[in-house]
């Protein structure tokens, strides 16, 4: 399989032979045969000003504890020009380990073991395990049928979840996994409301906040009205893909900061000072190469969708708005469905549709069901590849459909 370069587009920079010699999950979880399109990884080589600056750090031997603000301050640039948030508060972050260690840390700051945290299935299937290892309580809501958050159903949990205990929380994934839908000012507006009225905290997860796509805005949730007293958690982890070098930055809102200040301090010598200078220069530096990388995935979003007609015309979805991830709906499909029992959470548990696309088309695929009620029968595919691997994919997909064995 040729992949054609073309030099703006980082998705089309790295052959196949190149990203088998990678030894991250991706290429190692499974046999050189298989395509994986599963975990969040994207097969680019690395932003120039991002190499740059881990290469100046390994010639110097900077290698020892991260310090300072500079994370938040790139971040806080950053957020001024692209998301219209002018008055990014640096004074009220702090670094975490990674998104989902900072999620863990800042539920603790805002309930108690035992509390209720709310989650939107389908959803990042960490938030159900991360939570429940914490001791909190998941409890769902689920999106609507349009794939949306169902504001009905969030007013009935919140007030669920604070009948379970004291103080119950919100976690939003916002930009949305799997479903990549970024949610609308509204929207989160009447989020803030309904979480003003039941007494639940906010934290909002936008790690794929970067990743809004041609025609979408992202919405960070600390500039919606009503929001003062919600957590955010942002990085440049998956934008970047970053994933390997640990930092991201926690943000409180006003009514947050005596919350803020009993973070513990060994939180804060979790992220690696590698990944903060790497995601610093992401922020500060890496615009251009965002830039390039969003056209690629916008024009892979378009290819997927001209790729699933011609060979899995059975198969639905939504075209997602943001992340470079595609929740297809294969219940059309009539194949098995996943193992009964097997629960969410467990990122690499496959059944159903995406054990047949493992074993008969040697595609790895994320198995819908581990995303939590509403997964079952989809499967999650990421689209941040090169066009020639994404089309070899979904054609070996279309023809293991075609040819059951
Ligand atoms: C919504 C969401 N949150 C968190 C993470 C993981 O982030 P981190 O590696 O910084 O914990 C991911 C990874 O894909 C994600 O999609």
């Amino acid at each position: 399989m040729r992949v054609s370069a073309d030099d703006r587009n980082p998705l089309t920079r790295l052959t196949l032979a190149q990203l088998r010699q990678r030894t991250s999950v991706k290429w190692r979880l499974h046999p050189p045969d298989v395509l994986p399109l599963w975990v969040a990884e994207q097969d680019v080589p690395l932003a120039p000003p991002v190499a740059d600056a881990l290469r100046r750090a390994v010639e110097l031997g900077d290698t020892g504890y991260a310090h300072g603000t500079g994370y938040a301050e790139a971040l806080a640039g950053f957020a001024a020009q692209r998301w219209d948030w002018p008055d990014f508060p640096v004074g009220r972050s702090t670094l975490v380990p990674d998104v989902m260690m900072g999620v863990v840390e800042v539920l603790r700051l805002v309930t108690d073991p035992d509390d209720a945290v709310v989650v939107c299935p389908p959803v990042y299937p960490p938030f159900y395990a991360f939570v429940s290892h914490a001791d909190r309580r998941v409890l769902e809501a689920p999106l609507g049928p349009d794939g949306r958050l169902d504001l009905a159903a969030l007013d009935e949990a919140f007030r669920r979840a604070r009948l379970l205990g004291a103080r119950p929380a919100f976690l939003l994934c916002n930009p949305h996994n799997p479903t990549g839908v970024v949610h609308r000012r509204d929207e989160l507006a009447t989020v803030a409301e309904l979480a003003a009225r039941h007494g639940v905290r906010v934290v909002s997860d936008e790690i794929h906040a970067p990743l809004a796509l041609a025609g979408a805005r992202f919405t960070p949730y600390l500039t919606v009205p009503g929001s003062g007293n919600a957590f955010a958690l942002l990085s440049a982890s998956k934008a970047w893909n970053l994933a390997g070098l640990k930092a991201a930055v926690a943000v409180a809102g006003p009514d947050a900061a005596a919350d803020l200040a009993r973070m513990p301090e060994e939180v804060s010598h979790g992220p690696s000072h590698l990944g903060v200078l790497a995601h610093t220069a992401a922020f500060a530096a890496g615009g251009p190469w965002l830039d390039q990388l969003l056209d690629g995935l916008d024009a892979n979003r378009a290819l997927l969708g001209t790729l699933l007609a011609e060979h899995l015309p059975a198969v639905s979805w939504q075209p997602p708005d943001g992340t470079y991830l595609a929740w297809l709906d294969c219940t059309r499909l009539g194949l098995p469905t996943e193992t009964p029992g097997d629960g969410p959470g467990i990122v690499t548990d496959l059944s159903g549709p995406a054990r047949m696309f493992l074993d008969d088309a040697r595609v790895a695929l994320s198995s819908g069901h581990v995303f939590g009620t509403g997964g079952a029968g989809f499967v999650r595919l990421n689209f941040a590849t090169s066009p020639a691997v994404l089309t070899e994919a979904v054609t070996r997909m279309g023809r293991a459909v075609a040819t059951p064995g």
